[in-house]
C-alpha cells in the first residue's frame, strides 16, 4: 500500500565475415548473424528465462536469447505486443485508468502513431532491427518551415498563423544585425583580429540575410505575400515582423524554441516505419511468437534461491511460472504496484523514478486541407495553448483523407487534457485546432486519444531522470537483483526512444549470457564516427 501512495505522490561485426560464415550457418553450426557488433559465443543450454513485458525491450531480449539457445517465455498483459509502440488504426483499443476500453473508428488504412513516431538517423540499433526484420522505413519530415507558430492571446501577432520560416528568418536577421553592429563598433571583447572580425561579419550577413549595409530587410527567405509566377508576376515580399511584436507575442518563449533543428535527436534525417511504427513490433513478434503469451498480466515476481517464481493472471485464472532467470521490462510505475521481493535500493528506484505525463490526440479528416490549402507536407505547428503541437503526417501525401496528431503535449498541459473525457478531448482539440485551421469544422470525421500517464500497463510516457536520480536510483536498475535483470528504456540514457528499449535488451542479454556461460563479455558501445 505504502508503495502505491509514495509512487502516486511522486508522480508529479562483424567479427565473422567472409565466405566461411554463410557455409557454417547453412550447416546449422552458427547462430544467425549478429549485426551492430553484437556477437556472443556459447550456448544458453536451454535455460529458461522468463521475460516480463512484450514491448520492444522484452521481445528483443527474447529474440536474441532464442538465437543463443535459451528457452524464453514472454508474459505480456495486453492482447497485443509492442507496448508503447502503438499505431492507432481502425479497431485499435486502449484503456485508461478507471475508464472503459475505447475502440478507434478510423477508416481502414488511416492511422496515427500514438507512441513513437520518429527515428533519428543515428539510432543505429533501431535502424539495424528494421533492416534485420525487413521493416521498410521512409523519411519522416520533422522540420518544415511551412508550418505555423500560433500564439493564442498574446501581443500583436496573437491569434495569427505565422509561418515558421518568417519567425526563424526574422530572428536570424535581427540577431545577426545586432551582432554585426556590435562587431563593427568593437563592442565585443572577442580578442579577434580585424581580419577575423570581418570574416564573422561576412558570415553574419549570409546567416542573417543582411544587406550590404548589414541591415536586415525583407527577403524571399521568409516567403512571399504573393508567389512569383508567369508574365509580370515577380512575387511580392512582406516586411519582417517587428522584433518587439515577436517578443511580446511570446514567440521567443520556450513553447516556440526551434528545438527540432537544434536537438541532436530531432535533427533531420528522421525516419518512420512505412504504414505505422507498430510494424517494427509486429515484425519482432513474428520472430518470438512461440515464446509470447498475450493477455498474461504479471501479479507477482519473487526471487528464489536458484531461480525466479512469477505469478500471472490470464482469462483462465492465476498461474505460476518458474524460471532460471528473469528479465523485467515493466515500466516502473506499473512495477511499483506489483508484489516483488527486490532489494531496498531496487525497490526505491522502482517507486521514485518519475515518468512524464504526455498524450496525443489523433484527428481523422476527410480532406488533407493542410496540404491542399496550406502547402504543409509533414512537420510540426507549435502553439502556446494546451495543444502544444500539431503533427502533420509524413505519409500519404496528396491522398484524400488523413490523420493529424492534433495535440501532442507534456507535463501540466498533458495532465489537464488527460483529466478530460474522450469526448471533451475531441472538443478541445477541435476548438483550439480550428483557431489555426478553420477547415477543421468542415472536414473532421473522428478522433482517438491516448493519455499515456493514465494508460493501463504504462502509467507514464517515459522515465525522466534528474541528475540526482541518475546517481541515487539509476545504478540499482543496472545490476541484476539476484536472478532478475532489468531492461527497458528506463535503464538507459536513451529514455523516450525505442533505441533505449533495443540497447537495454542487448545490454541485459550480454550480462545474462556472460553469467550463464561464465564468460566475461562486454556490451559494445556505438560511436558517431561512422
Ligand atoms: P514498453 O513498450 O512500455 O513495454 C513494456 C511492456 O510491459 C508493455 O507491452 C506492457 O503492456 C507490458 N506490461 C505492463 N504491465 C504488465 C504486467 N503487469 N504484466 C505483463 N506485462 C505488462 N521512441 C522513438 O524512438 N521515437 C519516438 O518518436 C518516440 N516517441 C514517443 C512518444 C510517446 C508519446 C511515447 C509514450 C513514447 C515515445 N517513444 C519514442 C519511446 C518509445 O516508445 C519507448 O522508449 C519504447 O517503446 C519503450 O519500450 P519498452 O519495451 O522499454 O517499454
Ligand atoms: N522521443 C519522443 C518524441 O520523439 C520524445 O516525441
Amino acid at each position: 500500500m505504502e508503495k502505491i501512495s509514495r509512487r502516486s505522490f511522486l508522480n508529479k561485426s562483424a567479427v565473422l565475415a567472409g565466405t566461411a560464415y554463410p557455409a557454417l550457418m547453412a550447416l546449422g553450426l552458427m547462430p544467425a548473424a549478429p549485426a551492430h557488433a553484437f556477437s556472443l559465443t556459447g550456448t544458453g543450454k536451454q535455460k529458461h528465462v522468463v521475460i516480463l513485458g512484450g514491448g520492444l525491450a522484452g521481445m528483443t531480449a527474447a529474440y536474441e536469447l532464442n538465437k543463443l539457445g535459451y528457452r524464453t517465455t514472454i508474459l505480456e498483459a495486453r492482447n497485443r505486443s509492442g507496448g508503447r509502440v502503438f499505431s492507432v488504426r481502425k479497431g485499435s483499443t486502449n484503456q485508461e485508468e478507471g475508464g472503459p476500453i475505447l475502440t478507434s473508428n478510423f477508416d481502414e488504412g488511416m492511422y496515427f502513431n500514438a507512441g513513437p513516431s520518429r527515428i533519428p538517423h543515428h539510432h543505429k540499433l533501431t535502424l539495424h532491427y528494421c533492416r534485420e526484420l525487413g521493416v521498410p522505413i521512409e523519411v519522416y519530415n520533422n522540420v518544415n518551415e511551412s508550418t505555423y507558430y500560433f500564439s493564442e492571446g498574446k501581443g500583436r501577432l496573437s491569434n495569427q498563423k505565422v509561418r515558421a520560416r518568417e519567425i526563424h528568418n526574422d530572428m536570424r536577421g535581427y540577431t545577426s544585425e545586432l551582432l554585426a553592429k556590435a562587431l563593427d563598433q568593437d563592442k565585443l571583447d572577442m580578442s579577434m583580429s580585424k581580419e577575423d572580425g570581418a570574416k564573422v561579419i561576412e558570415y553574419l550577413r549570409a546567416e542573417g540575410g543582411l544587406d550590404i549595409d548589414k541591415l536586415y530587410k525583407a527577403s524571399a527567405r521568409r516567403g512571399y505575400l504573393e508567389a512569383p509566377g508567369a508574365g509580370e508576376k515577380s512575387g511580392k515580399l512582406a516586411d519582417p515582423h517587428k522584433l518587439v511584436d515577436i517578443i511580446q507575442s511570446g514567440l521567443l518563449d520556450p513553447d516556440f524554441y526551434n528545438v527540432a533543428e537544434y536537438t541532436y535527436e530531432l535533427q533531420m534525417t528522421m525516419f518512420q516505419a512505412v504504414g505505422g511504427m507498430d510494424n517494427i513490433a509486429k515484425a519482432l513478434e513474428k520472430k518470438v511468437s512461440p515464446s509470447l503469451k498475450l493477455g498474461a498480466e504479471v501479479k507477482k515476481v519473487h526471487n528464489l534461491p536458484d531461480g525466479v517464481r512469477v505469478i500471472y493472471k490470464d482469462k483462465t485464472g492465476e498461474h505460476e511460472l518458474l524460471g532460471d532467470l528473469c528479465i523485467c521490462t515493466l515500466p516502473l510505475p506499473v512495477l511499483s504496484n506489483i508484489d516483488h521481493n527486490f532489494s531496498s535500493p531496487v525497490s526505491k528506484a522502482i517507486d521514485f523514478v518519475p515518468y512524464i505525463q504526455t498524450g496525443k490526440i489523433g484527428l481523422q479528416f476527410k480532406r488533407r486541407f493542410w496540404e491542399e490549402d496550406e502547402h504543409i507536407f509533414g512537420g510540426i505547428t507549435h502553439t502556446n495553448n494546451d495543444l502544444t503541437q500539431i503533427f502533420y503526417p509524413s505519409n500519404g501525401y496528396l491522398g484524400k483523407k488523413g490523420v493529424l496528431i492534433g495535440c501532442y503535449n507534456f507535463n501540466d498541459k498533458a495532465k489537464r487534457v488527460g483529466e478530460m473525457s474522450m469526448a471533451e478531448r475531441e472538443k478541445f482539440a477541435l476548438e483550439k485546432g480550428s483557431l489555426i485551421h478553420p477547415q477543421y469544422k468542415q472536414e473532421f470525421e473522428n478522433s482517438f486519444s491516448v493519455s499515456w500517464h493514465k494508460t493501463k500497463y504504462n502509467m507514464g510516457g517515459w522515465a525522466v531522470y534528474s541528475s540526482e536520480d541518475r546517481k541515487s536510483h539509476y545504478p540499482a536498475l543496472l545490476k541484476p537483483d539476484k536472478n532478475v535483470y532489468f531492461a527497458g528504456e528506463h535503464t538507459t540514457y536513451l529514455t523516450a526512444w525505442m533505441a533505449g528499449a533495443f540497447e537495454s535488451a542487448r545490454s541485459v542479454v550480454t550480462a545474462l549470457h556472460g553469467r550463464v556461460t561464465e564468460q566475461s563479455v562486454q556490451y559494445p558501445t556505438t560511436t558517431n564516427k561512422g
